[in-house]
This record gives C-alpha cells, structure tokens and sequence, in this order.
C-alpha cells in the first residue's frame, strides 16, 4: 500500500514537472514517418543521436521496490540514458508506465519510447501450471494457448517484452529452475519453445494483446554442475549443438524478438561474453536479427568470474562478443565513451546494438503508441475462459505415476480426509515465478473436492507445515506464533502429537487424500537443493497416516520431480501435479474422481535417488551398455522420461517398418489398442537410436516423434511416423544437419527404454546439408 501511494506520488509529481517544463514538439524527421520502412526510420534515428543517447538504448534498468527514489530515473530517461524498465512487481496499472513513457516521449531530445520487460513465465495474472507440468501434457499447442492469453494480460498491463520462453534444458533436478523448463529432451523443449512464441508474439508482436518473446537463457544454463545455480558448465560442442541449442534454433525459427544470454560459464566463458555461441552460432550460421539481452548484472558479473579485470573490460568482451542490452549494470553506458576514444572499441559496435533495440522498439510499433490503454486493463484478467484453459492445462499437465485401481475415487464417498499442508493451501499453487498472479484467485484442493461434492464429509487436516518450524518464532501448526526460546525444546515433541493427531482423525474417513509437496519458493531462480524429498514433517505425516493402513491417494506438489521412492512403495496412487496455478483444486477433483482421465506424461525423469543425478533418459551407450551400473541401488530412475498412467490401458503391437518408395521416406507403424474400461489418452512416443556415427556418439535413444491418441475401450489405432531426414539426422560440429546411412533401432513406445526396437537401415550415405 505504501509503495502504491509512493508512486501515486511520484507520477503526480512526474506530470507536474513535465507540464512545468514543455518541450517544443520535435521537428518532422524520416523516423516519425510510420510509411517508411523501419531500416530507413532506424537509420535516420542513428544518425541524429549521440554516442550516449546510443549507448541509452543499451540500458535496461528497474524500477524497484528497494530504489524507491526516483530522481535517477527520471534524469535518466529525459537525458535519454535509459532504454527501458524491467516492469515494476508492485502494480499492474499501466498508468505507471504511461507516465515514465510520456516523459521519454516529451522529454528527451528524440522522443525514444521506452520499452518495458517482465517475466510472464506462466501466466501473468491467470496464473497456469509451471512449464515443466504444462510440458507434461506433451500438447505444444496447448503451451501456446497458455502464453497468448499471458501476452495479452502482460500487454493489457503495459508491457512490451516478456523474458520468456525458457528455452534450457532441464538435466538435474537439485536446479531449482527445472521448474521454468519444458524438461529435459531437445525435441519436445523444441517444439515448445516454438509455439511459446507464437503464442507470445502472434503474427506481429507489436499488435494488441501480444508481446516480444525472449529466449533465455542463451545457453547450456541448464547443465550447472551440481544444480548449483549460476554455476559453471562443461557442454562440448557436439553436444551443445544436439541437446542444448536445438530449443533456441527452433525460437529463433519461429521468429523470437530477442534472446538472454545466461549466468553460466561454459568451459570458462561466461556465456554473455560467448562470441562463438553469441556471434558466429546465433547471428553468424542461425542469422538472428533480434536483440541480445543480457540477464540480470550479468556483465559485471564477468569480472566476478574472474573473466574480465574491470568493468571496462566487462563491457568491452560482452559488446564485442554479440550482447546488445546490459540489465541493471550500467558498463556500457559508464565505460564505453573512454574506450572508444581509447580506440579500445569501435563506434560501429554501439551503432549494431543500438540499431537492434531501436528496430525492436519501431517493430512493437512504440513510437506510433507509446501508452498503454489505462482504462482497459481492470477488466483485462482472469477471463472465464482463461480460467477454463487454466483448469484444462492443470488436467493435462498432472502426471500419474501409480495407482492400484483406487483412483478414481468413487463421488458416493461419504467422508473424505485432505491430509498435508498443500491441501488448503493457496499461494503454494501458484509456483515460483507469480507474474502478478494473487493467492486469493487460486482454488485449493478442498475448495475443488468441496465444489465437486457438496455432501461429502470433507476434513481438512494440514498435519505440519510445508517447511519445519525455523527461525527466531515459529508458526505453529495451529497458526499461533511462539518465541523459538520458549518451545525450541518441545517443538518435535509438539509436531509429534500433531501427526498423531491427523492419523488417527484421518483414520476414520472413508478414503485418504494426502497433499505433500515443496514449498513453491524452493524452486526457481536460487533454489537449489541438495535433497529431494518432501520438506519438513511430511515424510513423518506420511509414514503415521501410511501406519493406519488405509489406503493413501499421494498428490506431490513441486517444481522438480521429487525422490520419494518409500512413497511409491507404501502408497495406493501417487499423483505428480507439479505447480498447477490458479485452477488447481477444480482441475485436481475432476482427474481424482474420474471426470477427467490423468494424460501427462513425465518430461524429466524422476531419480531413486540423488546420488543417481544428473539422471536423463537420452544417456550415452557407452562401451560397456551392460555394465557401469550402481552396486547399492539401481541406475535407472524410479520413473522414466515419458511415463503416465491413465485410467485405462493400452498394448502396442509390434513396430514394423513399411520400406521407402521413390521420394516417399519408410515409415514405422505399430498398432495401439485400449485395453481398458474407459476412454482416455495415449501419448504414443517415437524413439530412435543411431548405431554409429562417424561424427560422434549418439544418445542411447532420443525422441523423435509423439501422437496422441484419444481411444475408446477396444478401440485400436494404426501409428504411422515416416523415417524422414530430420527424425533421423543430427547435428554436425559445424552446425549442418547430417544423415548417416547405415543402421538404425526404431521403437514405439508409451515412454523412454520400454518395448522392443525394430533395426532399420537407412540407405542413403551421407547427406550433408547448410
Ligand atoms: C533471471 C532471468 C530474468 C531476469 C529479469 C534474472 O535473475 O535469471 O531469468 O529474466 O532476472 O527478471
């Protein structure tokens, strides 16, 4: 409340001083001629600017909470310094953006629009399922519609620019950002990041209701050691340009904006002073014309590596290596001047970055528009119909991973217990990165199962908190807060009598329901961690309501696949549901009592245990594929990449290979039948291995293909996927697509390294491609 009325303040103050001081409106010049092309309007801009008023556009800053002095800003922005802002988190009224923008537009010497960023990663205020579920639903197009109603809220709220899609790879689940990936294949990441977008952008991303996409984080971020954020990574080439580059070649093909470039150093080269990846890839062999950001301070942090010496050197290696945009650090704008008087860098560098952002800004048609419509946006959210497509992805975006035959649950129950700290619990399920998502908009599991049926006898029992008590106070379970001093000593003993209470109240419902998890803030940026399991008292909480001996009905709510291999064992259904959003409880009561049959299936595997990590189904056949293995447990993860359960079943029959004819390439076809008692989906996986490559190790089996199948029971359906050049190639070190002649295994399969494969020989040679 303080912060809004200090920019209540602040804006009035900012419209009295721009009445106080007119400027005379601008002479005409090419560049507020919106029939010229934008090259012409860039150029004719250029040539009229300053080496600081170029270097300005090259200066993202924030507007944050802890700054509230805004007398840097607003100098800034009438002396052109600044490009733009990332958004600010406290409002989602763009009457704060219309009034730094008229101050760009009437102040400063060109009248430059400023140009406003946000990570709207899933959802702004209608807040969906984290990627990682919604790339559950193996549904692409279901990932666009989630992101062009995001656009549309972010651009209602007055802003341009979304830091998204996330294009990494999700390799260790310890990272806490697995949660903002679309797991961890290169060809499902891929054709997610392609349809994010397009959902993003539309057409033309300076229209109505869209906004500029932003791949990030350019590249290998995902790979951290450890899943230590901001750690270094070792990628070789070959594998760069086949696992971890692919998601950013397909964005860069679907006609993203912009890219990030990200915190990490690969092979000791912080990633925003990457000329190779940045230049000769990305610009040079992909012919990028967008911006480069790079990601928060991340120039300075060169020098933190240990990469550069000073900041002019920070700047001076991140400029000459491809990054346009400096985030929050202001090396460029500082450092640059001298350098280039210095002849240490070339005025032609600052002209290339500045015309990328101005091209940007031309493009989202800001100068023609510089303010956001400030009475539309009230209305603007959280449409019945985004709720809607919020609940479908919710439902699809759920991944069964076990169940005895006791979900669906029956809607004749007389009692129920909702056991856990997630099962009442609002901010929980909205995940790490809100947007400007609100607690109060999400419906819990009770409100759902309550909505679902009315008459039940429905017990909500949180049994402990999401986390343990820490701290000087504690939170009890009870909600009452206590000194530390006062109970630290009788705090187990107090959690303790806690869970005994909940098991043996739970005991005597009909079924049991447990909502277990991770607290939302334990994923995402800076939050890593060393264990997988469920937080605080939970595991005691499960193994007491597991000591009554009902049945328990598990739901894990998480931003990573979680080790829990005792829960597996000792439950009757266990339930992935990830960060579901705003729609949870409505979306989790439709799969619990059988109005919607579970269809996700994992896109990250899910370890046994942490010594397994990093663990990923396309692993390398090694020398000795029979050998290598763990001698205390097993290597393969408890669940692979691929799997879910529905509540049918389904049989594959035998994978054949129809052979070429003339242009037409082989195809291989397997026939699926539902073997179940109810309609459901199958999400038919195409996998392929490579039995040798002259250019380097393949994968022991990479995706390459999926169809999803909506069966009745006893209906069957022919799968037909054609053995074509692209499912079938790879990259080479020079970044052509290359297609070995030779052998091959093929499988259809319902997940990773299930079923039997069929050998194909492919017949031609070597096909080397630009
Ligand atoms: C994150 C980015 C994000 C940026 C701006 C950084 O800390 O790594 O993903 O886009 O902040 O908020």
């Amino acid at each position: 409340m303080i912060y809004l009325r200090f920019w209540l303040i602040f804006i009035l103050c900012f419209f009295k001083s721009a009445q106080a001081v007119p400027m005379p409106p601008l002479p005409y010049s090419d560049y507020h001629n919106s029939n010229l092309p934008i090259e012409r309007r860039v150029q004719d801009l250029l040539s009229q600017m300053t080496l600081e008023e170029k270097l300005g556009q090259l200066e993202l800053g924030f507007s944050t909470l802890d700054s509230l002095d805004p007398a840097p800003f607003t100098k800034a922005i009438a002396e052109g310094q600044i490009t733009g802002f990332i958004a600010p988190p406290h409002t989602d009224d763009p009457a704060f953006r219309n009034a730094l923008q008229k101050m760009a537009m009437e102040q400063s010497r060109l009248g430059i629009p400023l140009l406003f960023g946000i990570d709207t990663i899933h959802g702004f205020r209608t807040i969906f399922p984290i990627s990682l579920g919604l790339s559950c639903a193996w549904e692409p197009l279901l990932y666009r519609r989630t992101q062009s109603v995001a656009a549309r809220e972010t651009r209602a709220a007055g802003i341009d620019w979304v830091f998204a899609p996330m294009s990494d790879l999700a390799r260790d689940p310890r990272w806490g950002r697995v949660s903002e990936t679309c797991g961890e294949d290169p060809y499902l990441t891929s054709l997610c990041v392609a349809e994010a977008v397009r959902g993003f952008q539309g057409i033309d991303p300076g229209a109505d209701g869209q906004v500029a996409a932003c791949l990030k984080h350019f590249v290998g971020y995902g790979a951290s050691v450890g899943g230590r954020d901001y750690n270094r990574t070792e990628i070789p080439d070959f594998m760069l340009r086949n696992q971890f580059l692919p998601p950013f070649k397909a964005g860069v093909d679907a006609g993203a904006c912009t890219v990030m470039s990200s915190f990490n150093a690969n092979d000791g080269i912080p990633a925003t002073a990457n000329h190779h990846t940045l230049t000769d890839i990305l610009r040079g062999e992909w012919g990028f014309k967008g911006l480069v950001v790079c990601d928060w301070d991340a120039i300075l942090e060169t020098i933190e590596w240990g990469y550069a010496a000073d900041p002019s050197q920070a700047a001076q290696v991140s400029l000459s290596a491809g990054t346009d945009m400096e985030m929050i650090s202001t090396t460029y704008r500082d450092t640059i001047p001298t350098q280039i008087q210095k002849g240490l860098i070339s005025p032609a560098l600052v002209d290339e970055a500045a015309r990328r952002v101005l091209t940007l800004k031309f493009k989202m048609g800001l100068f023609e528009h510089p303010y956001a419509d400030a009475s539309a946006y009230k209305t603007a959210f959280l449409h019945p119909e985004d709720r809607a497509l919020a609940r479908e992805s919710a439902v699809k975006s759920c991944v069964l991973l076990k169940n005895n035959g006791i979900l669906p649950l029956s809607k004749k129950l007389k009692s129920l217990a909702l056991v856990g700290p997630f099962g009442d619990n609002q901010s929980e399920m909205l995940g790490a990165w809100i947007g400007h998502g609100h607690a109060e908009d999400v419906v819990t599991l009770a409100q759902g199962i309550r909505t679902k049926l009315p008459n039940v006898d429905l017990q909500v029992i949180p049994g402990c908190g999401v986390m343990l008590n820490g701290g000087s106070t504690h939170t009890l379970t009870d909600g009452s807060i206590v000194q530390d001093s006062t109970v630290r000593d009788d705090l187990a003993a107090y959690d303790a009598k806690k869970i005994k209470d909940a098991a043996k109240q739970a005991a005597k419902a009909d079924a049991i329901i447990m909502a277990l998890g991770e607290p939302a803030g334990w994923s995402g940026e800076n939050a890593s961690r060393a264990t997988l399991g469920v937080t605080g008292r939970q595991e005691q909480l499960f193994h007491a309501l597991a000591d009554t001996g009902k049945p328990l009905v598990v739901i894990l709510f998480s931003g990573r696949p979680l080790s829990v291999p005792e829960m597996d064992d000792e439950s009757a259904a266990l339930l992935m549901a990830w960060q579901p959003g705003v729609e949870a409880g409505n979306a989790l009561a439709d799969l619990l009592f059988g109005d919607a049959s579970p269809s996700g299936r994992l896109t990250m595997s899910v370890p046994r245990d942490t010594g397994q990590l990093p663990v990923y189904y396309n692993y390398d056949n090694t020398g000795r594929p029979d050998k290598g293995f763990y001698r205390d447990d097993e290597t393969a993860p408890l669940y692979q990449f691929g799997y879910g359960l529905t509540y049918s079943t389904f049989s594959y029959g035998p994978v054949k290979i129809l052979p070429a004819t003339g242009k037409n390439p082989a195809i291989a076809t397997a026939l699926i039948t539902n073997t179940g008692k109810c309609r459901a989906d199958e999400v038919v996986q195409l996998y392929i291995r490579s039995r040798y490559s002259p250019e380097g190790a393949r994968p022991s089996q990479e995706l390459r293909g999926f169809q999803h199948l909506v069966l009745n029971p006893g209906q069957k359906q022919e799968v037909h996927f054609p053995l074509t050049d692209q499912v079938l190639g790879l990259f080479d070190r020079k970044g052509n697509w290359r297609v070995d002649g030779g052998d091959y295994y093929i499988w259809i399969a319902p997940s990773a390294h299930t079923g039997e494969p069929v050998s194909y020989e492919h017949a031609v040679p070597v096909l080397l491609r630009p």
